[in-house]
């Protein structure tokens, strides 16, 4: 399997499936002499942790990140950052069913097509428990580019929007609720959607909005390389993830130039921003801004079709704990892919800027 790693100066390497021993990861190219604020990740990797409400998968993983490397005394010493966050609550029981037969929509038919063998307890490297480890990395990266400030929250669920451009919230209530929307009102009509969701046996999609702020001019590579491109290639490889848009997005290709263009004031900041805070590829010092598409997840506690590995199409039905809704959970993990593409393009402008 290739494609385990992230990042070009500041590259996290993942290991690990959700029932072997532990899953884990090696940092390489954090700079020296960075003291670690040891608490911050921990609580970073608490907001992705499964059983931390009643609207997300009753899972009890405590999700403890021991490091192996690379720290001495509380600092990092610029050799590689070694750590592993330990399995402890498998039932690998629960996924017995799937042993021979494809879940719909879920990557068990293009693993084993792809791979023919496959970890089916709990997904194996498919499942997002893989993304602990990027909280991991992602804290630390924050840690390196913490004049940024990254706030990402739940934008919609289902047919419910929060329909406040970001200019109008603020992101310190946004931990206040359990599906991470800084409006209140909005954030309760989210919540009761997603509790009968889940009575129903069912799942449900929906939106993260992320807003970078104080981004420095200057990060991004313009040809290949584009900020921009590095921010969906970071966010569509999040599992689960359907669509990325940044700035005016989709709607910006309805409008007319006379309407889009972002007019400079004369310190160079602009007076409107559907650019997103990058043009041509490189961050121009205004609010990145971008929004994250989850899909309703595969596994609905419901019987339906799925394909057995003889090729008869098979009635099953999901069992066991999984999330109704993932977006609150993929909230610290969008934060987190974001913060490791910044602090790679904040290392490489220091060589090529
Ligand atoms: C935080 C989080 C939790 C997830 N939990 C589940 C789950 O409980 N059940 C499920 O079927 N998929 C879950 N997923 C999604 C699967 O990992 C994903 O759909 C699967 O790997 C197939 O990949 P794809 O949907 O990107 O094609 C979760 C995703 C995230 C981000």
């Amino acid at each position: 399997m290739a494609g385990n790693t992230f990042g070009n100066i500041f590259k996290l390497t993942t290991f690990g499936e959700s029932h072997g021993v532990a899953i884990g990861g090696i940092i390489d190219g954090c700079p020296a002499g960075l003291k670690l604020n040891f608490e911050a990740i921990q609580q970073e990797l608490n907001r992705r942790k499964p059983g931390q409400s009643t609207i997300v998968t009753q899972r009890k993983e405590p999700d403890t990140v021991e490091f192996l490397s690379g720290i001495f005394e509380g600092q990092t010493t610029g050799t590689p950052i070694g750590f592993v966050i330990k399995n402890t609550n498998q039932k690998s029981k629960d996924y017995s069913h799937i042993k021979d037969v494809y879940r719909p929509s879920h990557a068990d038919y293009t693993y084993e097509k792809k791979y023919g063998v496959r970890d089916y307890r709990g997904g194996g490297r498919s499942s997002a428990r893989e993304t602990a480890c990027r909280v991991v990395a992602g804290a630390i990266a924050k840690q390196i580019i913490n004049s940024i400030k990254i706030n990402a929250y739940t934008s919609s669920v289902g047919d419910i929007f929060l329909e406040k451009p970001y200019q109008d919230l603020d992101f310190s209530k946004t931990e206040r609720n359990d599906v991470r929307c800084p409006d209140q009102e909005t954030a309760e009509r989210m919540i009761e959607k997603i509790k009968a969701i889940k009575k129903d046996g069912d799942t449900i999609g929906g939106t993260i909005t992320c807003v970078l702020q104080n981004v420095p001019i200057g990060l991004g590579e313009p040809v290949f390389d584009k900020l921009h491109a590095d921010l969906g290639k970071a966010m569509l490889s999040i599992n689960a993830v359907k669509g990325f848009e940044y700035g005016s997005g989709f709607c910006g290709a309805r409008m007319k130039g006379s309407e889009h263009n972002d007019l400079f004031n004369e310190d160079g900041t602009t007076t409107t921003n559907l650019s997103g805070g990058i043009q041509g590829g490189i961050s121009n010092g205004m609010d990145i801004y971008f929004r994250v598409a989850f899909k309703p997840v595969a596994t609905i506690i419901q019987k339906q079709n799925a394909l057995d590995s003889s090729g008869n199409i098979v009635e099953m039905q999901g069992k066991g704990r999984h999330d109704p809704c993932v977006v609150p959970r993929a909230i610290p993990i969008v934060e987190a892919m974001a913060a490791l593409v910044l602090a790679d393009f904040y290392l490489l402008n220091k060589i090529y800027s």
